[in-house]
């Protein structure tokens, strides 16, 4: 979430006002070092022009022992306020006289004295000793620095200021805008352009922003135009495959039921040499309906025509069903057909059109691939990951399959080896409608083989239904 916190200017701003005060620091330390040594080199000159002005006025009575006219005179030294003691000395180092302490040493320390010597007609009269402070050195440079400083701050809040609107200018409000038009962006409308204000960097992202969206919109144009072809072209196919299944499955039921009636008769007249001939007519056309059913229910898929229609479906009333319906499929191969499932089974919200046609595929391969053994359809509840499944297993004690043959199973027109279709007939669409049906109903389905053992084909499905529409 962008706030003004950590926008651009402000990230800019964090960095820019530190700078200023630490170069302002730095330079008022400079500027008080240097006043500092302006100030002490004035206060030595000072003392030192002090002290020669007033040698001759202390050396002349000094010379003469006028103590008390060396006395008055050190008295006008103190009138300047940098001193604050002045002490004569005689040229061996004897105290003379000192004011306005006895013991300016004492008093005043040695850190802080100026010493002169004192010469009259070029002999040695004395010392001279001024101890000074320097507290109006300290005065002055407090002032001055109190002033640096307040003028440094005016200064720091006026670049700040003028910094911050500046940016705001050049930065923050280009790319405000340029963050206006991709928020406001509705869907399914062309991004606005952005006005390009600026010549920098930023004005070339803008530049750059509104070409990438003259792009984009002949890109959604392209893809546009595409789908529209697309769309057309599966309506086509779609009337096309209606249209011919129509055409197709008319003669062949045709067919299938005509030679079906002369199958009756010829059994009635026990002419055996048309019986087999007949027999093949039949379950070639029977075999084609098939084909053709298979082909129109994974086209209907792929174009999203199959739409599915939920609802409850009570399991153990369904189940009754797909045994009545499979029995004889079974009986075929002289297989035991058994059907597994709890009292409590409950209901699906499922379509049980497509339910019963996934079901009915895996025990017609199961009937096809096993003789002498046993098809079982178990039903059971199941919950995974806090939902409720329903898990529906076809198992059989067939001829089972190598674990390479199950890898592609279902896939369309895959078969488990090419002998499968010499033997055993079929198109190999049977698991990818299966496959799509459990897709569509939002579960999915797997397969578990074992060569010479059997078979076993589990999927499951959400029991309220999570079914997705074809569009
Ligand atoms: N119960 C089964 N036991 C052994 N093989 C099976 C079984 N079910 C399917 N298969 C293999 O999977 C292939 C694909 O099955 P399917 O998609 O239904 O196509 P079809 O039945 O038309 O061949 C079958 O040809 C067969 O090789
Ligand atoms: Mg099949």
């Amino acid at each position: 979430m962008l706030n003004r916190f950590n926008s651009i200017t402000a990230k800019f701003f964090l960095i820019l006002v530190p700078t200023i005060v630490v170069t302002a620091a730095l330079f008022l330390v400079v500027y008080v070092y240097l006043k500092n040594k302006d100030l002490n080199t004035v206060l030595n000159d000072r003392i030192s022009l002090n002290a020669s002005l007033h040698a001759n006025a202390v050396a002349e009575p000094l010379w003469t022992f006028n103590y008390d006219a060396v006395k008055q005179t050190i008295k006008t030294i103190l009138l300047h306020p940098e001193v604050v003691c002045a002490e004569v000395l005689e040229p061996d180092g004897k105290y003379v006289h000192s004011w306005p302490e006895d013991n300016c040493t004492q008093v005043f320390g040695e850190e802080l004295v100026h010493t002169d010597k004192l010469t009259l007609h070029n002999q040695d009269v004395g010392i001279l000793r001024l101890f000074y402070t320097k507290e109006e050195i300290y005065k002055t440079l407090t002032r001055d620095i109190q002033l640096a400083a307040i003028l440094i701050l005016l200064t720091i809040f006026a670049a700040s200021v003028a910094a911050f609107i500046a940016l705001s200018i050049i930065v923050g409000n280009p790319l405000a805008k340029l963050l206006n038009s991709i928020k406001n962006t509705k869907p399914g409308h062309m991004r606005p352009m952005v006005q390009q204000t600026t010549n920098d960097e930023l004005g070339h992202v803008v530049d750059e922003y509104n070409r990438m969206i003259e792009l984009e919109q002949s890109h959604i144009n392209e893809l546009e135009t595409a789908r529209e072809q697309a769309e057309a072209a599966t309506r086509t196919k779609s009337q096309f495959l209606a249209t011919m299944s129509h055409e197709l499955r008319t003669p062949l039921n045709a067919v299938i039921g005509i030679s079906e009636m002369l199958l009756e008769e010829v059994e009635e007249k026990k002419e055996e040499d048309y019986i087999e001939p007949l027999n093949r007519v039949s379950r070639a056309g029977k075999h084609l309906l098939n084909l053709i059913n298979e082909i129109l229910d994974l086209s209907k898929i792929e174009a999203g025509k199959m739409d599915l229609i939920p609802e409850h479906v009570p399991l153990k009333d369904f189940l009754e069903e797909v045994r009545s319906t499979s029995i004889p499929l079974a009986d075929k191969n002289n297989n035991t057909f058994i059907v597994q499932c709890p009292d409590n089974i409950g209901s699906i919200f499922a379509d049980p059109t497509r339910l019963r046609q996934i079901i009915l595929n895996l025990v017609s391969n199961a009937c096809k691939f096993t003789n002498d053994g046993e098809i079982t359809v178990s039903v059971k509840n199941r919950e995974i990951d806090l939902t409720d499944w329903v898990e529906f297993q076809v198992r059989d004690t067939g001829i089972g399959m190598k674990l390479d043959q199950t890898e592609n199973l279902f896939e369309e027109f895959t078969q488990a080896d090419s002998s499968t279709t010499r033997k055993f007939g079929g198109t190999g669409l049977g698991l990818a409608i299966c496959r799509r049906l459990c897709d569509m109903m939002g579960g999915s389905i797997d397969v578990e083989s074992e060569s010479g053992v059997g078979t076993v084909f589990t999927f499951v499905l959400p029991s309220v239904g999570k079914m997705q529409y074809a569009k």
